[in-house]
């Protein structure tokens, strides 16, 4: 399968290094809007310069491609997906499916009406942790889940798009978190409540800190407070979480080690569950079989629009102070 990467900076490395280990994808071409990070990565990958274009239209008028591989900011992530559907390619793209629920929307709507596969890389489901994590609550002597609590601390300086956007722990960050609720929970949310805040010495402009209540179905209730312009000691990108189950609890900490405890006996360590893929490699390999064998992928946009609907029904409770009904 040939792909076209539209964004090959930042987090293009990890596809970049993905594709080329991939035995069965390789480029067809390359779309890079900045020219400096265009020569650097011709000069740390040996790509070929002569098949990175400056936009998308221009790529799929020189090259022949099966599929588009959307790693660009947010806001950007509706007109290239839009634009591969309308030319009859499906897209593997990062998270956010996009920076808006109407964008969102855009975007499932072309891929229901042309039929073509729109997938979304939520690589934290397929890392060690998680996968472990998810075992864990799978094992019956765990019992049912009641209620899950969730932190999340960090301190990144990424300077660029994330500085500027409106909520960018929600919409850029907490997906992954929200993504994993549905993952672990296998249920989707009822109704959400938040408040979100930005500390004086945040360096982002829009609210980097919240706190949040949500509800999923079958009463089933997550507290999530996260932050990510925390000064002092950071967590593992995936969180912290605890799980209060009937018979015991599971808690995922110390850098996404997986932990499950009864009433009144020691806390056993969970042997990590140590899948041949994780994270990008795993999503682009079930993008191909998906496109090429035909396969269902977990992670669609149709999907996916249900961890998106969380983000944007969060920030609704956020600017109206209400709890809000799920708008999945
Ligand atoms: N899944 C993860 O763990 C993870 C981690 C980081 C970023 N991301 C996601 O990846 C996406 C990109 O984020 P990033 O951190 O790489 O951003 P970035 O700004 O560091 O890099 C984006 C790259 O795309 C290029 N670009 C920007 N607009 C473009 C356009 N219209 N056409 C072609 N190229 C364009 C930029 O020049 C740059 O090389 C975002 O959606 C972000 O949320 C995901």
């Amino acid at each position: 399968m040939k792909v076209i990467q539209v964004g090959i900076g930042g987090m293009g490395n990890a596809w970049l290094r993905a594709v080329l280990d991939s035995p069965n994808v390789e480029y067809a071409g390359f779309v890079e809007i900045n020219d400096a990070i265009a020569a650097e990565q011709v000069e740390r990958y040996g790509l070929d310069g002569s098949k990175i274009f400056k936009s998308l239209p221009d790529a799929l008028a020189a090259v022949q491609a099966d599929a588009v591989i959307n790693v660009t900011p947010p806001q950007f992530h509706k007109e290239v997906s839009i634009t591969a559907l309308e030319a009859g390619l499906p897209v593997l793209s990062e998270k956010p499916l996009a920076d808006s629920f109407d964008a969102a929307l855009a975007i499932v709507e072309k891929a229901n009406a042309t039929g073509l596969l729109h997938m979304v890389g939520q690589n934290r489901r397929y890392m060690v942790g998680p996968q472990t994590l998810k075992h864990a609550l799978s094992l019956p002597q765990m019992g049912a889940i009641g209620s899950v609590a969730v932190e999340f601390f960090r301190g990144p300086h990424f300077g660029g798009f994330r500085d500027e956007m409106p909520y960018p722990l929600i919409i850029d960050m907490s997906i992954h978190h929200f993504d994993l609720m549905r993952f672990f929970l296998e249920r989707d949310p009822v109704n959400v409540f938040g408040r979100s805040w930005n500390p004086p010495w945040s360096w982002y402009k829009g609210d980097a800190s919240a706190s949040l209540t949500l509800e999923f179905a079958g009463r089933q209730f997550v507290s999530y407070a996260a932050s990510w312009c925390s000064q002092g000691r950071e967590m593992s990108w995936n969180g912290e979480w605890r799980f209060e189950c009937a018979n015991g609890t599971v808690v995922m900490r110390d850098d996404d080690q997986v932990y499950t405890q009864m009433p009144g006996q020691e806390e056993v360590l969970v042997e990590p569950v140590q899948p041949a893929r994780l994270g990008q490699p795993y999503l682009l390999q079930e993008f191909y079989e998906a496109v090429v064998e035909g396969k269902p992928p977990v992670t669609t946009c149709q999907d996916n629009l249900k961890s998106l609907a969380i983000v944007f029904d969060v920030i609704k409770s956020f600017e109206t102070g209400q709890v809000v009904k799920s708008s999945a």
